[in-house]
């Protein structure tokens, strides 16, 4: 099997790409997140998700790209100028919302309905508000985390903060996770 050969690429992706490098953005989701969130996010029909950390939107194209009709996903960030882009490339996306503010802030706001995926690629999600964002998940909804695996451009510390946060999420009972040493290194949760 050669796992390179991925077809059906969302249509902005090539456009993203050539856009995060325009923009020196260096942190776009790889596309086998890619593939995978395109995956889970079409294994829930009327499917309702949420993106923490939209960046240049690579991710979000894939989910996007395997949500059917009736789904819908928020993704947020806090970055004005990458929710402007976003908007460019998914402005006629009506299944779309996008929010522009603290992950944390909206996390501890947020008070509708349980989420069948979330991608908690921010901070908050993560590294904070773990408790509030695995609250929000429905029964058999899946909590997406990447980056699990040691880069070299990790600031100092951040190693022990990854391998504290795997702890805490082998010790949870009210999720199934499966560790992935593939892609940056995932983790895929399931709510029980
Ligand atoms: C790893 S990048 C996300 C990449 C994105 N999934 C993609 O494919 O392009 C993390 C994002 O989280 C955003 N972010 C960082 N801290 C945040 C916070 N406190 N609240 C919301 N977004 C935050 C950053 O602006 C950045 O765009």
């Amino acid at each position: 099997m050669d796992q390179s050969v991925i077809l059906e690429k969302p249509k902005q992706y090539n456009n993203l790409l050539a856009k995060s490098e325009e923009m020196g953005f260096t942190m776009p989701s790889d596309i086998y997140i890619g593939t995978l969130l395109k995956t889970l996010t079409a294994s829930k029909p009327a499917g309702s998700f949420l993106e923490l950390g939209t960046g240049i939107g690579l991710s979000l194209s894939w989910m996007i790209q395997g949500m059917d009709g009736n789904s819908k996903i928020t993704s947020i960030d806090n970055d004005s100028e990458l929710i402007e882009v976003a908007k460019m490339f998914f402005g006629e996306e009506e299944r779309l919302e996008l929010v522009c503010a603290d992950g944390g802030d909206w996390l501890n706001g947020y008070k509708g309905n349980s989420f069948d995926l979330i991608f908690a690629d921010a901070w908050p999600g993560k590294y904070s508000h773990l408790d509030t964002t695995l609250a929000m998940l429905g029964k058999g909804g899946y909590y997406v985390i990447d980056d699990m695996q040691k880069q070299s451009n990790w600031p100092e510390g951040h190693e022990e903060k990854a391998n504290a946060l795997v702890k805490v999420l082998e010790k949870r009972d009210d999720i199934t996770i499966t560790k992935m040493n593939w892609s940056t290194g995932l983790i895929v949760a399931v709510k029980k």
